[in-house]
């Protein structure tokens, strides 16, 4: 699991997903043969988490390039152009969806006077490509998170997550969870605490199985028990994934981290976030501007299939919050890792 090929696989031409809706009860499949069945697979959820969103969108244009029969060039471009604009609606957050679709884009554009049959090849190897990268590059973040960590004095730490940052929300391995999984090689992790992370329980749901199935010593927690934790001394870091992170360092995440970090800065325990560059918004000067999904309420509405809440009281379920630069102590990227101030920091990163 660690190494990937869990969450996605190109197989036989088409991408075949893990469906996370089911995890952990039911371990069943996807198959996506076109852009259309992509999309709708990143939008319900049977793929989520940044980097696995941005790798599947990539295998969406390249499916939608791969299934055109014809031979115009402008009828093809206008088939990779609709695709590009249906995979980009299929979630707001996650910044490296775009990425992907622009990569893929601008590999388009280089090769323009290419034949089509060309093109095609090229689309799919670019995301095959892509896959490999994320694997590579969360391996990395999570040796320069673990040297961050050196810092903390304890020999073996206990850290708390929040939601699926793991290799289920990537091509393999992880972000969050890849520091967690570098850690736990040189075995310094006493424990890792998992918030359950309502609505949506990706964190009981997924990290719980991906620690589970590797045998790291974990303990679920509900949300609200991260401060009672926090208050005895037993978390000695948090780490936490992102879905868009601005230039100013302001990062979006699953709801529920922003309130974590400001527990955190309260008891000054080290905040950190683990992302690939492909997650930085250089486009972004603040977090106020970075979109926030709003889901459907039933998420929160209904416990286990049954509604627990009156038709007639309104459900809120924004799906990220954005946590303040200045509570983060340092954002772990594959390139090594940014301290304040960000903004010099990061685009420090992004040159190296
Ligand atoms: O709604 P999700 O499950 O897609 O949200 C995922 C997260 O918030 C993750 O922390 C983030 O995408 C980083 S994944 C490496």
């Amino acid at each position: 699991m660690a190494d990937g090929n869990l969450t996605l696989k190109w197989e036989e031409g088409c991408l075949v997903l893990i469906d996370q809706r089911k995890l952990p009860l039911t371990e069943s499949y996807v198959r996506c043969c076109d852009e259309k069945s992509v999309a709708r697979a990143i939008r319900d959820m049977v793929v989520r988490g940044a980097p696995a969103i941005g790798v599947c969108a990539a295998y969406g244009l390249a499916l939608a390039a791969k299934n055109y029969q014809g031979r115009s060039k402008d009828e093809f471009l206008s088939v990779i152009r609709k695709a590009a604009s249906l995979l980009s609606q299929a979630r707001p957050t996650a910044v490296n969806l775009f990425w992907a679709l622009d990569r893929m884009e601008v590999l388009v554009d280089q090769n323009i006077q290419a034949p089509v049959a060309k093109i095609q090849a090229l689309l799919e190897a670019e995301a095959k490509k892509m896959e490999a990268e994320d694997v590579h590059i969360n391996r990395q973040i999570g040796k320069n998170g673990a040297e961050a960590l050196a810092a903390c004095p304890k020999e073996k730490l206990q850290l708390l997550t929040h939601c699926n940052a793991g290799a289920l929300a990537t091509a393999g391995y992880g972000t969050a969870l890849g520091v967690v999984r570098s850690l736990h090689a040189q075995h310094r992790v006493k424990k890792v605490f998992v918030d359950e992370t309502r609505p949506y329980l990706q964190g009981a749901r997924l990290t719980a199985w991906e620690l589970y199935k590797e045998g790291i010593p974990a303990w679920v927690i509900t949300d609200n028990m991260a401060a009672h934790f926090m208050s005895l001394g037993k978390i000695d870091a948090v780490v936490v994934g992102a879905d868009r992170i601005a230039k100013n360092g302001d990062t979006a995440n699953k709801i529920g981290t922003l309130g974590l970090s400001v527990l955190a800065r309260n008891w000054e325990i080290p905040f950190f976030v683990a992302a690939p560059l492909s997650t930085l918004d250089g486009a972004l000067c603040h977090g106020k501007d970075i979109p926030i999904e709003q889901r459907d309420p039933r998420e929160v509405r209904e416990v286990m299939g049954k509604t627990i809440i009156p038709d007639s009281i309104q459900v809120k379920n924004p799906s990220f919050d954005v946590t303040g630069h200045a509570d983060i102590t340092g954002i772990i990227t594959e390139a090594g890792v940014a301290y304040p101030p960000y903004e010099k920091t990061i685009d420090k990163l992004k040159g190296s």
